[in-house]
């Protein structure tokens, strides 16, 4: 009787997650072409390979590094074994030469369907506390730390289901464009859960309070043009123009001085929790330490091409970082 109930309740509840999501999903018209395996660019001798390969698929183009979770099977639940090969594979792109922008997609027609029920929750249960906190180490490592904080700009580009932890790195990624017809909920309520492991942190400090408060109690589902209007995403475009629109943004962020990219994100993100006279510090220091961090030294290049050259105006463009 109790089973029955139990099946009855999660019937339902799949019942109502598929038709909020509507049926494009369903359908399977959320599938992003397949990705190819790690076999992008060969690097040039003396340079790294790059690790992953099995659940995690790295392609290298233009400057991109195309990284998809890849187990379109479990709809790119996280497992253990995804987490390690992550956090490997973003440690080799980090300081990779070829790579300017790092997205980060979904193999199938999932991003993410949140951490995996079996392989972590129900496989960590009989553990020690001090056993869990090393098992559950590594997936935080990489969802928030290293995206959070990474080197290079990062862009989530949200494909399709993206349930609990898969709102981690939308959040901890830079910026996130997703298709219309994703479908993202916090799902945690449904199956006697609280969206932990920071997902509730990244909800709050993306959505406002009374849509936080509504998707944690309800475990609604909502798509990509919600997700947009919410500010969750910065913007949600039809699944046919995704990548497209993903690569365009990426070249915008590939044109611009890298040193001043990585200053201006990481204090936009280190600011928030400062107080107004520990950010003004900040911030200056951060203009001092890129006078002596930037190779390129983007900002005498400017002043100079705007001030005497009047080659180009500021408030309409990059500087030209060739000339
Ligand atoms: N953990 C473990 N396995 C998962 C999973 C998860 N988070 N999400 C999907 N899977 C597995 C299913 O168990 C199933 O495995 P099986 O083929 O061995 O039975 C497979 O992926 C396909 O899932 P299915 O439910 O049949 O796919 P669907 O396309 O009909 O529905 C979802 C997709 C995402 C709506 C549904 O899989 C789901 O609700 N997943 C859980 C999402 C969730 O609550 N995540 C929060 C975790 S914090």
């Amino acid at each position: 009787m109790r089973f029955n109930d139990t099946r009855a309740a999660e019937n339902a509840m799949l019942h109502a997650a598929k038709s909020a999501a509507g049926t494009a999903i369903d359908r399977g018209e959320t599938s992003m072409p397949a990705p190819k395996k790690n076999g992008g660019p060969r690097p040039a001798e003396g340079e790294k390979s790059i690790p992953g390969g099995k659940t995690v698929l790295v392609e290298i183009a233009d400057g991109i590094a195309w990284v998809t979770l890849n187990r379109p099977e479990k709809r790119n639940a996280i497992s253990p074994e995804l987490s390690a090969e992550m956090i490997a594979v973003l440690d080799a792109l980090e300081p990779d030469q070829r790579v300017g922008v790092l997205v980060l997609t979904g193999a199938g027609n999932s991003y993410c369907a949140g951490m995996d029920l079996k392989e972590f929750f129900r496989a960590s249960d009989p553990l020690s506390a001090e056993e869990r906190a090393v098992f559950t180490r590594a997936s935080a490592q990489w969802q928030w730390r290293r995206l959070s904080y990474y080197m290079k700009p990062t862009i989530a580009m949200v494909n399709g289901w993206c349930f609990g932890a898969g709102f981690n790195s939308v959040v901890a990624c830079d910026l996130a464009i997703a298709a219309n017809e994703a479908s993202f909920g916090l799902s945690e309520i449904n199956w006697g859960m609280i969206p932990a492991g920071n997902v509730l942190k990244a909800t709050v400090a993306t959505m406002n309070r009374r849509d936080s408060l509504y998707y944690t109690m309800t475990g609604e589902t909502f798509n990509g043009k919600k997700a947009a209007a919410m500010g969750f995403v910065n913007e949600a475009v039809p699944l046919t123009k995704l990548k497209k629109r993903v690569t365009d943004l990426a070249k915008v962020l590939l044109d611009k001085n890298p040193t001043t990219l990585r200053q201006a994100k990481h204090a936009c993100k280190r600011i928030i929790d400062m107080d107004w006279d520990a950010s003004e510090d900040y911030l200056f220091a951060k203009i001092d330490q890129m006078r002596f961090l930037d190779p390129e030294q983007g900002r005498q290049r400017a002043m100079r091409q705007f001030l005497d050259e009047k080659t180009y105006r500021p408030g309409l463009g990059n500087y030209k970082r060739d000339a």
